[in-house]
Parts: structure tokens; C-alpha cells; sequence
């Protein structure tokens, strides 16, 4: 599998943080610092700060997302956010499938599946978020978890949309705990991810598809984790809050 084949991108998962002028402050600070970088730079912000940060980085190289969206287009659905409102405010990706919203917000397989495919048709790029549970890992049975998530999160996504989606490996015993897969079982879930892209569509698809590491990648575990060859790039969580941190994975993925 060919690593020039694919963009190395890293993204920044805000979570529930950041009031506008905070937002402004981090944009501005973020600026100067993504200019450098030659991987993707993409920063997920809570929606109160997608305007805001679609405004601020007009003209730069840092790409705007959201972290979640409704798989109806318009209706009856009290607090959620379609697919095309996103578009519209000129958002260009979004996160779906991530861990917090299947662990306390009931997302399934199913509604990741649906979701995804309501963000494809509205234009957006999906980071779509897969991984196991510590009890899964324990138990021997990531790669069938991973596999079943991915498949399904998939179904009906033809080969002309996954062009435009992200696949964020993230194993949830280490989001945000300080727990980092290491480099190696990274890479190994990544490398297993593909095949099942090769499988369900064909090699050069999986070859083209980027497949984030997620879970307490930081600037001192970045490099050796970006440098596995099925790892191309990072969901970051912690590390994106601050520009300085931020800034030395961007400058890890550069390399
Ligand atoms: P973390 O979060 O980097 O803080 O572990 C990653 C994520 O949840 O995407």
C-alpha cells in the first residue's frame, strides 16, 4: 500500500469547548502555524463557532467541520442539525460515528450509516469514526468490531462518494484518557481498516482512502505514530485546543 497515494490530514475535534471569542483567539493563533504545514489541516468546532470559523479562515489552509449532523434533511428532530444547514454556513467536513456519540448519545451502526450517507449527498466530507471498547480489545475481537463498524457505517456509500470521506480510527479506551494505542497496533487496525476498503470496493480505493490514528495523540507520541505506514494523520481531541500542540503534529504530519 502506497502512502503518496493518499492526504495525511489532521484534524482537530474541538468536543464541547471553545465560546466565540475563544474560538477567535485559538483561529488566530492557529493561522500562522497551519501555513507551514503541507498535510490537510481541518479543525471540527462546536456549531456556535462554524460561522465564526468559516469566516476567520477564508483565504487560509485551514478547513472547516462540524462534529455531528442529522440524517433528515429538515423537520420534527428538537436540537438537531441538518447535513445542508452545514453546507450551507460553509462547513466542508463532518465528524460522524465519533465514540462520545455512540457511548452517551445512542448512535448505532445504523444511524452512523444514515448519517453518513445524508452528509455525502449534501456535499460534505465525512470523518467517519470507528474503534473498540477496552472490553472488545481484551477480548480479542477489535478487528471484527472495527470491520462490522466500518461495513456498516458504509453500506449504500458508493465508490464515487468515499472519495470524500476520512476513516478516523479511534479505539475508545484511549480517547482522552492519556492512553495511546502504540504505534504498531495503530498501524495494524489501520492496515486491517483498508482491506476491508479493498474488499468492499477495490484496491485503488483503499489505497486512496486516508485512515486517521485517534485517541491522546500528542506532540510527543505524533511522530512515531505518523510515521506507521497505514496511519495518515490524526483525529486529535486534547492536543487541538492548544495552537503550540497543534502545531507539532502539523508539523510531524509535514514530514
Ligand atoms: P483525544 O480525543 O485526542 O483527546 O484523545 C480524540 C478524539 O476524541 O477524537
Amino acid at each position: 500500500m502506497n502512502k503518496a497515494l493518499r492526504q495525511v490530514i489532521i484534524a482537530g475535534n474541538w468536543k464541547m469547548n471553545k465560546t466565540r471569542p475563544e474560538a477567535k483567539a485559538l483561529i488566530e493563533q492557529l493561522k500562522p502555524v497551519a501555513a507551514k504545514a503541507s498535510c490537510g489541516v481541518v479543525i471540527c468546532v462546536p456549531f456556535t463557532n462554524l460561522e465564526t470559523a468559516v469566516e476567520l479562515t477564508k483565504g487560509t489552509n485551514i478547513k472547516v467541520g462540524a462534529q455531528n449532523c442529522h440524517f433528515e434533511k429538515s423537520g420534527a428532530f428538537t436540537g438537531e442539525v441538518s447535513a445542508d444547514m452545514l453546507k450551507e454556513i460553509g462547513a466542508e467536513y463532518v465528524i460522524i460515528g465519533h465514540s462520545e456519540r455512540r457511548q452517551y448519545f445512542g448512535e448505532t451502526d445504523v444511524t452512523v450509516n444514515k448519517r453518513t450517507k445524508a452528509a455525502l449527498e449534501a456535499g460534505l466530507k465525512v470523518i467517519l469514526c470507528v474503534g473498540e471498547l477496552l472490553t472488545e480489545r481484551e477480548q480479542g475481537v477489535t478487528e471484527e468490531i472495527v470491520g462490522l463498524q466500518t461495513k456498516i457505517a458504509l453500506l449504500g456509500v458508493t465508490k464515487e462518494q468515499l472519495k470524500n470521506v476520512v476513516i478516523a480510527y479511534e479505539p475508545v479506551w484511549a480517547i482522552g484518557t492519556g492512553k495511546t494505542a502504540t504505534a504498531e497496533q495503530a498501524n495494524e487496525v489501520c492496515s486491517y481498516i483498508r482491506g476491508i476498503i479493498a474488499k468492499l470496493y477495490d484496491k485503488a480505493a483503499a489505497d486512496g482512502i486516508t485512515i486517521q490514528y485517534g485517541g491522546s495523540m500528542n506532540p510527543k507520541n505524533a511522530e512515531e505514530l505518523l510515521a506507521q505506514p497505514d496511519v495518515d494523520g490524526g483525529l486529535i481531541g486534547g492536543a487541538s485546543l492548544k495552537a503550540e500542540d497543534f502545531g507539532v503534529l502539523l508539523d510531524a504530519a509535514s514530514k
